[in-house]
């Protein structure tokens, strides 16, 4: 009954003007304000409840409430929070147990009113630890594994009388994934915190202090920020930020920048974020590709921290990741084995580790992942450290988990991706992926620095590209709007257009709820051709007429079988294809471009199409049912 969730912590002095004594009819505290503002620009991490408790008198007050954080807001005006030095917030992504009021969080724990807590992970103990607290008398108000904690912290807090120590005494006992945050009325300044395997990062303000799941909790009120690694604890007070380590022992944590703009985390006029960050790809692929050629046109990845003899001995590669970022794996495979002759294979995180991967000192592994938080890909990492194998990181988020567990990252430049479903993080990663191979053929000499030149140049001129195909989405909107009715969408692709075919379905599904599945569009014969049907909606995705070997007419071949059959085809072509023309229904063009660097251009329409279908009918495209943004339960 964890939960993975957005968190958020403040504390500060009361708001100005307002009465130090904390007064119930008070409103608008700087508290409240701020814990509120931060699970609004985190709600995109779990929308089933949201909740904020504050210390306020001798008590800590609560508010929650099931559902989106909307419901959360109705409750504050009708029964609002008192002026209060300190707040924890939570919005919740359930991952068992209905998503009621009573299991929403922050959980009280004893029965004095005094100490709230809230939990981003999962318990795994849960169960035998709740059975001997209500052995002991403790009755329980949720389901949730969380309200363990808040129970056992209120009985160290008993025996300590100090919120750091208690926290401190409880996380030995405690297995699984967790991020705790914790206040008490008698420690009316502080916020405590603890992390293992789940994200936790602290800003630091003037005279206040903050803490969240990712930056954006606080990213309105500070860019300083403190990383904090595994198994540690933090206090936080309106002057200081003590870390310990679960032992005890103090820990001084880096610091660093951020710097996302606070308006890259708002919508600037778009209906959706989904939609602001479908027009942020050309910067997205830009920023990621900027920094890494020397003046002289030659690539350079400084950040690669891995001896260069090593990189050179390596003779596999396996990319990691899920979902979206799984498919960027599948494009990288094609470009990386084309340009570095290194077999690789692309696993889903989840699927890695059970298998039982052969993998030695020779092996390079690579995680892809926007969040750097997503338990599936963090466990492959670790498994694959634990047996020898190196790690690269391609990772969007500064500071997170996976890229701090890893022996180097490349960091994609996309800037915060709030939409849940991913859209400039993916060509963000194959972009990242792309310099990697590159670099690697560079090292280990497959290819010429004249010849990883004019691929670069080629991927300079990829950003301009993908503006044209935004400037063109009037076409691929429309026909996103006549299908409003459909049930169901096939996606059809080879070489680098199969994971694109693969995105174009997935996208399909988690925001406009229907059945689309990605083929290799050679496989069709041998099965999927079943479901055609009069009228059934087939997108093809056409290599360039300029690429490599027959790959084009076998699939204007794929687009007749399917139309022979009543398929409605949809063809995503390069411009100047005439060839298509005749066998389908509408023809969407995109520019030219070097046949493993299409995709970064031919999933742009597919997005557009699922953005404005979902819109059409009537769907919220950031915030899709079941869906949470950031995966940090196994
Ligand atoms: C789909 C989507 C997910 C993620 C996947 C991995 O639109 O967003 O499939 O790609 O959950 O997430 P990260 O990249 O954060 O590891």
């Amino acid at each position: 009954m964890g939960d993975m969730c957005g968190i958020v912590a403040y504390v500060g002095k009361p708001a100005n003007g307002a009465s130090a004594k904390p007064d119930a009819s008070a409103q608008g505290t700087r508290a409240v304000e701020v814990v509120y503002a931060g699970l609004e620009r985190l709600e995109y991490r779990g929308y089933d409840s949201a909740g904020i408790a504050v210390v306020g008198g001798d008590a800590v007050e609560v508010r929650k409430k099931s559902g989106k954080i909307v419901n959360l807001k109705a409750e504050l005006t009708a029964d609002p929070l008192p002026v209060a030095s300190a707040g924890i917030g939570h919005t919740r992504w359930a991952t068992h147990g209905a998503p009621t009021d009573a299991n929403a969080h922050p959980h009280r724990g004893g029965t004095d009113g005094k100490l709230a807590l809230i939990h981003n992970g999962i318990i795994e103990n849960y169960a035998p630890l709740r059975a001997q607290l209500e052995a002991g008398g403790v009755e329980f108000a949720s389901q949730t594994d969380s309200e363990v904690a808040a129970h056992l912290l209120a009985k160290a807090y008993a025996k300590t009388g100090d919120l750091t120590t208690a926290m401190q005494s409880i996380v030995a006992n405690l297995e699984g994934a967790f991020t705790l945050l914790a206040v008490h009325a008698d420690q009316p300044d502080r916020v405590v915190g603890a992390r293992r395997n789940s994200p936790l990062v602290v800003g630091l303000g003037e005279g206040e202090n903050y803490l969240g799941s990712d930056v954006a909790a606080f990213i309105d009120y500070t860019r300083e920020a403190l990383e904090l690694g595994q198994d540690e604890i933090v206090t936080i007070t309106p002057d200081s930020v003590e870390v310990i380590t679960f032992a005890g022992e103090s820990v001084t944590p880096r610091q660093y920048h951020v710097d996302w703009d606070a308006a890259a985390a708002q919508k600037d006029g778009y209906p959706s974020f989904m939609e602001k960050e479908i027009h942020e790809q050309p910067k997205a692929v830009a920023d990621t590709l900027l920094g890494r050629t020397t003046p002289s046109g030659e690539l350079k990845l400084d950040e690669l921290h891995i001896d260069p003899a090593l990189l050179r001995s390596i003779d596999k590669i396996i990319v990691v990741a899920c979902g979206t970022a799984a498919y960027a794996g599948q494009v990288a495979r094609y470009a990386i084995e084309h340009w570095c002759r290194i077999p690789t294979e692309v696993e889903l995180a989840h699927e890695f580790r059970y298998r039982d991967p052969v993998l030695n000192s020779k092996t390079l592994v690579v995680s892809i992942s926007q969040s750097g938080e997503t338990m599936d890909t963090l466990m492959a990492v670790r498994h694959a450290r634990e047996q020898g194998a190196k790690c690269v990181s391609i990772c969007n988020t500064r500071g997170s988990t996976i890229p701090r567990e890893s022996d180097a990252v490349i960091y994609t430049n996309a800037g915060p991706e709030i939409a849940v479903a991913s859209t400039k993080a993916f060509l963000a990663q194959i972009t990242a992926c792309y310099l990697l191979g590159l670099f690697l053929a560079q090292l280990r000499g497959n290819k010429y620095a004249d010849e990883v030149g004019r691929i670069l140049e080629d991927l300079q001129a990829i950003p301009a590209k993908i503006q044209t195909v935004l400037d063109n989405a009037e076409q691929v909107k429309q026909i996103a709007r006549d299908m409003e009715s459909t049930q169901s969408v096939l996606f059809l692709g080879r070489h680098v257009g199969y994971p694109v075919a693969m995105e174009g379905a997935l996208k399909l599904k988690e925001i406009a709820y229907i059945h689309a599945e990605g083929f290799a569009a050679g496989e069709l014969k041998h099965g999927p051709i079943a479901l055609i049907d009069e009228g059934q909606a087939v997108f093809v995705i056409v290599p360039s007429p300029h690429g490599r070997d027959s790959l084009h007419s076998k699939v204007v071949s794929n687009i007749q079988e399917v139309r022979a059959r009543g398929a409605r085809t949809l063809v995503i072509a390069e411009e100047g294809d005439e060839s298509v023309k005749a066998y389908a229904e509408e023809v969407i063009y995109v520019p030219k471009s070097p046949s493993l660097l299409a995709p970064l251009l031919g999933v742009v329409p597919l997005q557009i199409f699922s953005c404005e279908l979902a819109t059409a009918k009537g769907l919220d495209v950031d915030q899709p049912r079941n869906l949470a943004k950031s995966v940090t339960v196994e």
